[in-house]
């Protein structure tokens, strides 16, 4: 059996993987800061499902966050098959006004934890020849976005980062994808302080289990990124690409001023 290593597993997207990996009759480590909700998660799966299932409560903002998960992982003698970094969050408003240690904790996640777990796993992996890592990045990657500079920046980082790994390590039979999903119905609008009225954009909302469904499939074709929304996001990613950058950036501006 494989084990997957989630990281924000303790609602939304990261529960959806939990829930459909164990449907596959995968063992699970999951990583999130709520223990509650990971005891309420892990009890619901084993439940259902013949699987293992380990905890590891931990903020990821913290420093060595990554070394203490990978050293509790070694010390239960696991093998990570799959890495999932699903962790993050946004902060909705004017950057200069807004509250800078949330800012650099935007970048600690997002950026610092995935690299720092990535890096810790991935040399095993090349190991032994085999193993996946998903990323979990955003639409909001393919463009900067006014009132979510950090976030936006941060999701950039991650597509260009997992790409160029997904062609550093092919040859070793080591899968990486990126996942860009557009809108998704989570806490994430909620945690991020985004006003409910910019929240419900003219995009249709997915669901966790969609991004969780193409995902997998995604990885299972070798895919190095998938694009999860419907037709107007699919466009808008398109357009972030042709549309001349100052028009671009003052069309984003108006849009998503509150
Ligand atoms: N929802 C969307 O529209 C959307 C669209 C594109 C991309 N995404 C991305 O999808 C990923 C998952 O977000 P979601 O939409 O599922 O939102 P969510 O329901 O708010 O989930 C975020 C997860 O990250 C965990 N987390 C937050 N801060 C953490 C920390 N300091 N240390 C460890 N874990 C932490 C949370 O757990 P605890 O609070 O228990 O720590 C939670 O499990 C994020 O990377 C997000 O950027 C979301």
């Amino acid at each position: 059996m494989s084990t997957a290593l989630i990281t924000g597993a303790s609602s939304g997207i990261g529960k959806a993987f939990a829930q459909q990996l164990a449907a596959r009759n995968t063992n699970l480590v999951l990583v999130a800061r709520s223990q509650e909700k990971l005891y309420q998660l892990t009890k619901e799966l084993q439940e259902n499902f013949h699987i293992d299932i380990e905890i590891i409560v931990k903020d990821l903002t913290e420093p060595h966050a990554a070394q203490t998960v990978f050293d509790t992982i070694q010390a239960k003698g696991l093998t990570i098959d799959l890495l999932i970094n699903n962790a993050g969050f946004g902060d909705y408003g004017d950057f200069a006004s807004s509250d800078g240690d949330k800012q650099v904790k935007i970048v600690q996640l997002n950026i610092l934890a995935l690299v720092d777990l990535t890096h810790k796993f991935l040399p095993l992996m090349r190991q032994r020849q085999s193993g996946s890592i998903i990323n979990v990045s955003s639409i909001t990657a393919f463009q900067p976005m006014p009132y979510l500079s950090v976030y936006a920046a941060s999701k950039a980082f991650i597509v260009s980062f997992s790409q160029a790994l997904w062609a550093e390590n092919r040859a070793y039979g080591i899968r990486v994808l990126v996942t860009c999903p557009g809108p998704i119905e989570t806490n994430f609008f909620t945690q991020a302080n985004f006003p409910p009225s910019l929240a419900g954009s003219t995009e249709q909302m997915f669901t966790s289990e969609e991004v969780v469904q193409q995902s997998l499939k995604a990885l299972d074709n070798w895919q190095p990124a998938v694009v999860i929304g419907d037709v107007k996001t699919q466009i808008r990613t398109i357009l972030a690409r042709i549309v001349p950058r100052k028009i671009l950036l003052n069309m984003l501006a108006r849009s998503f001023k509150s």
